[in-house]
């Protein structure tokens, strides 16, 4: 077979022992991803004799080109692929909608070598990971996430489930992809403010784990907005990289370890769900508004000055996200964080920093000394 044509990409291992996998973060360059992806199917017992692949995306990602480039990919090493188009949003990740995919399954007289590929944002990834967990006790997986979000966060980790009416991602398991083909170009097609949502998680990486990372984004700021391919690919591929260090040490979030990765996410929890999912603030907005209210804390603590804080809402501003809980109501804020599943007691458990790039998990805040931060915060 003649070699892959040579194409600018990064490839990040995941280390998880035998469900190890990579993460090939590309700029355009799909010509590779046949070869790639057919080692990456033969590595596994479920791959190997694969010959048929459901594609899920949704109606958003499949006007774009995204999904057919990947059918073609597909059958290119002799993969027959159907597509599910659902429609798009945060309701498409529920029980109903799996229960159509499962019966497109049905359908296509799927085995357990039966390949499931989202196509399109962390819904989809969410989505099709958890058919692909759940339908005949467990199916390969191969992502192809297009926002990025889904590029620096959903599509590492094997995190994967669905929704219940009054509960997010309460239904889910961990089932772990056999490879992941990230096209940064597929951002330039994001709206800015997906965009946004997506660089607060990066953003988070820096704070959490790596300080020159950090730097790195204060120094190309803009040219990260303006898209620059090679600047993307390396936010992205440094991003994973971060993640499947912490997911590799802490699969299964068991030891306290895979918990750093909720900075921001206590306090941004509560401001999302205060707010209404699909309400004023989307995740990656509340997770910025979240980093700077929880690193205030950590000022109260003493662990940081507020020079440091300022330094991280300088740079989640420049990335136009917000910064500012106020106007918020407190005890709404303080209420939707108490029903959050990391709370132990009377005190809070919450990942605050220490220094820049490198944050801690901790009980050290009270209740009350929540409730007076979110008062001053929310004034
Ligand atoms: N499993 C995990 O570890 C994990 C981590 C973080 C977030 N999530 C989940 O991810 C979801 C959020 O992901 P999201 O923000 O990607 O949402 P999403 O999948 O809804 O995508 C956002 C929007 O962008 C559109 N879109 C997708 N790709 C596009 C492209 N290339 N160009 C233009 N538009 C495009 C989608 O149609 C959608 O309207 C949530 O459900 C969240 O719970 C999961
Ligand atoms: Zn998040």
């Amino acid at each position: 077979m003649p070699s892959p044509p040579e194409t600018a990409s990064t490839t990040v291992p995941v280390a998880l022992g035998e469900r190890s996998y990579d993460v090939v973060v590309a700029e355009g360059g799909w010509d590779a991803l046949p070869a790639r992806l057919e080692s990456a199917l033969r590595r596994t017992w479920a791959g190997k004799p694969c010959r048929k692949a459901l594609i899920v995306t949704d109606a958003n990602v499949a006007a774009l080109p995204y999904p057919d480039r990947t059918r073609e990919a597909l059958a290119a090493i002799g993969i027959e692929s159907t597509t599910a188009v659902v429609p798009p949003g945060e309701a498409s990740k529920g029980l109903d909608t799996a229960a159509t995919l499962y019966e497109k399954l049905v359908a296509m007289a799927a085995d357990r070598h039966t390949l499931v590929v989202p196509v399109g944002g962390g819904v989809m990834g969410d989505l099709g990971g958890f058919i692909a967990a759940t339908f005949a006790r467990g199916l390969p997986l191969f992502m192809v996430p297009t926002t990025l979000l889904a590029q620096v966060d959903s599509s590492v980790g094997g995190k994967v489930g669905v929704n219940l009416p009054r509960v997010k991602n309460i239904v889910g398991a961990f089932h772990q992809p056999v490879a992941v083909w990230v096209d940064v170009a597929s951002v330039n097609d994001l709206p800015d403010r997906e965009l946004r949502c997506g660089l607060a998680e990066v953003v988070k990486y820096g704070v959490i784990l790596d300080a020159p990372f950090f730097a790195e984004l204060e120094a190309n700021a803009d040219a990260i907005l303006a898209r620059r391919p090679d600047l993307l690919r390396r936010i992205v591929a440094r991003s994973c990289e971060l993640k499947a260090d912490v997911v590799s040490k802490d699969e299964r979030e068991q030891t306290g370890l895979r918990a750093v990765l909720n900075f921001g996410h206590t306090i941004g929890h509560g401001v999302e769900a205060t707010a209404g999912y699909g309400g004023g603030f989307q995740h990656g907005e509340a997770v910025a508004v979240g980093m700077v209210a929880e690193s205030r804390l950590a000022e109260r603590l003493g662990w940081v000055d507020a020079a440091f804080t300022e330094r991280l809402a300088r740079l989640l501003g420049r990335f136009g996200l917000p910064t500012s809980l106020s106007g918020l109501d407190p005890a709404a804020v303080l209420e939707s964080m108490g029903r959050d599943k990391k709370n132990k007691g009377g005190r809070i458990r919450l990942v605050l920093p220490r220094r820049m790039g490198e944050v801690e998990l901790t009980d050290a805040a009270s209740a009350d000394d929540l409730r007076s931060l979110l008062k001053d915060l929310c004034r």
